[in-house]
């Protein structure tokens, strides 16, 4: 499937109001009207794309969907008729579902562990719109997309990485330093960032364990990380280098209770020519400092009560 990266996020939070102030004020997005049909939700801009993350208040902190790009309409009908022919249950998105996303078409369906998911083409874009939340250099999407997702799963799933590698398309890039307990994918058109998702496992529990945003420069990074210490969100981990990635960043928990890994890149991407097996998950930095799961990671059946209804 010719899938560009994340397009959008969707979650749900019990934390709206604070995440009206540390959206803006903390991460620098830019707070944007919400549609007509959705005017409780929060619409977050961090490029010059309508929205990129909408937070739809509810009774848990979680993410709703996750909306990959596809190239354009063509590629969107070919991984149509791809997810048809491989027999994964897809509904498509209705006028109004399409405008509350600002996208053209889209279809939803969920993943073999249950994370519900969308493709989409043509999302809605103003060139030279985004306006930051507070001085800031913005955030680099464009060609590798919004960033990357990192999920717990219950237990290893093969027909996950099925349904990612053979119907979704995605790339393999490898499991990262560690256990080897999580598996990282990026999508085929993806060839700026290492990964676009990922999925570690926690026996019995889901949820985001973070999303990595790339901001446009070192004092971007060093200016989140003085707001958040500033401001007492707690750290997950300090400023570091992953031995995979020629990133410097740092990880703090969001309102949501999930990490958010602010990123810049040192220099571009190197590419994988062969299968890393890093030693150490840092080369410096990246001293872990808090959990390394934040509260948005729970018992699957508390997190997503609906995969478990017998109706
Ligand atoms: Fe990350």
């Amino acid at each position: 499937m010719d899938i560009i990266g994340i397009g959008y996020l969707g979650f749900e939070t019990t934390q709206l109001d604070q995440w009206r102030e540390y959206g803006p004020g903390i991460m620098g997005f830019q707070t944007v009207s919400a549609p007509a049909t959705d005017p409780e939700s929060l619409y977050f801009k961090v490029d010059d794309r309508r929205n990129r993350m909408a937070f739809h208040s509810g009774s848990i902190d979680r993410v709703t969907y996750i909306g990959w790009e596809a190239q354009n309409r063509l590629a969107f009908l070919d991984a149509v008729e791809t997810f048809k022919n491989n027999g994964v249950n897809i509904t498509f998105g209705d006028a109004e579902l399409c405008e509350l996303r600002g996208v053209k078409e889209l279809i939803r369906f969920r993943d073999p562990v249950g994370y519900q998911h969308e493709l989409f083409y043509a999302q809605k874009w103003t060139p030279r719109s985004f306006l930051p939340g507070r001085p800031h250099g913005g955030f680099i999407c464009d060609d590798r997309g919004l960033g990357h997702i990192v999920l717990m799963i219950p237990a290893k799933n093969p027909e996950l990485d099925h349904f990612l590698l053979n119907i979704m398309g995605f790339q393999w890039y490898g499991s990262g330093a560690g256990k080897g307990q999580t598996s990282f994918y990026r999508s085929k058109l993806n060839n700026a960032t290492s990964h676009d998702i990922a999925f570690g496992v926690a026996p019995g529990r889901m949820g985001i364990q973070h999303i990595g945003l790339f901001v446009d420069s070192v004092r971007d990074v060093g200016e989140t990380y003085d707001l958040v210490k500033k401001h007492d969100h707690p750290l997950m981990m300090t400023l570091g280098q992953h031995t995979q990635d020629p990133h410097m960043s740092f990880y703090h928990f969001n309102p949501s209770g999930f990490a958010f890994e602010t990123i810049t890149e040192l220099e571009p991407w190197q590419g994988d020519h062969f299968e890393l097996n890093p030693e150490i998950m840092s080369t410096w930095g990246h001293e872990i400092v808090g959990p390394i799961v934040g509260p948005s990671v729970g018992m699957a059946e508390d997190l997503y009560p609906e995969l478990f209804s017998s109706s």
